[in-house]
């Protein structure tokens, strides 16, 4: 009788343990390491980043990222957006509106990356959407952002977050919300490597892992 109950007890204990265990896993596989890419229209830096970088390491490493592209750098607004100034002038502020235009149509993450990699590689100094959106299933009809407010408040939001992490070089890379020196400029040399080193620290994948090897 004894035995039994001591037993009940040991039981007891291991399922509560194997429960917090899963619990713990389930919440590291939930949050994604957050990735924010700081980058500006007609920037070559930017340019290279998406081709070299991102754009090439995007499909085997993306579901292990949530990622957030904000194309604004440098720019400042002036009068709460009644206009925009850019380091590479007018035609920066025009992309930088249209690339936040393309990405408001969707949450789809594939979609927003594939995009702007597409119009950094292939358009990044003519400002034509068209053939990168549609490449994605995203519409090129975006005057009704980028003649209206929402075009606007999508630039201010953009100046917003590139303020709050006082970004002063283009690109800039931010993981998981703290910007790192080290960490910025390792990946424009190495963004797979370096997000491969930040996913096995955080646990989310091993080093026997096929897609980081
Ligand atoms: C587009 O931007 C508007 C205004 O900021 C926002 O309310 C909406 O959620 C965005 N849409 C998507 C798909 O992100
Ligand atoms: C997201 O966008 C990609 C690229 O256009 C597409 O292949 C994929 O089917 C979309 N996913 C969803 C859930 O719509």
């Amino acid at each position: 009788m004894f035995a039994l109950k001591k037993f009940s007890i040991l039981l007891c204990f291991a399922v509560a343990t194997t429960i917090l265990s899963l619990s713990v896993t389930a919440a590291v596989v939930e949050e994604k390491l957050n990735v924010l890419v700081f980058y500006e229209s007609l920037c070559p830096d930017s340019k290279r980043f998406l081709q070299n970088q991102l754009g090439p390491n995007y499909d085997e490493l993306g579901d292990f990222l949530d990622i957030k592209l904000v194309p604004f750098g440098n720019a400042k607004s002036v009068d709460d957006g009644k206009e925009f100034v850019c380091q590479h002038g007018p035609a920066e502020c025009l992309g930088n509106l249209k690339q936040s235009c393309v990405i408001n149509q969707t949450t789809n993450q594939t979609a927003q990356v594939k995009f702007v990699v597409c119009q950094m590689t292939t358009h990044w100094n003519d400002n034509d959407v068209k053939e990168c959106s549609e490449s994605v299933g995203l519409s090129s009809n975006i005057d009704n952002c980028v003649n209206t407010q929402l075009g606007i408040n999508l630039q201010l939001e953009a100046e917003r977050i590139t303020k709050l992490y006082q970004v002063n070089y283009v690109p800039t890379i931010v993981y998981d919300k703290v910007f790192n020196q080290d960490l910025q400029q390792n990946s424009l040399k190495d963004f797979r490597g370096t997000v491969c080193d930040l996913l096995r620290t955080r646990g989310d994948i091993s080093l026997d892992d096929e897609v980081c090897k």
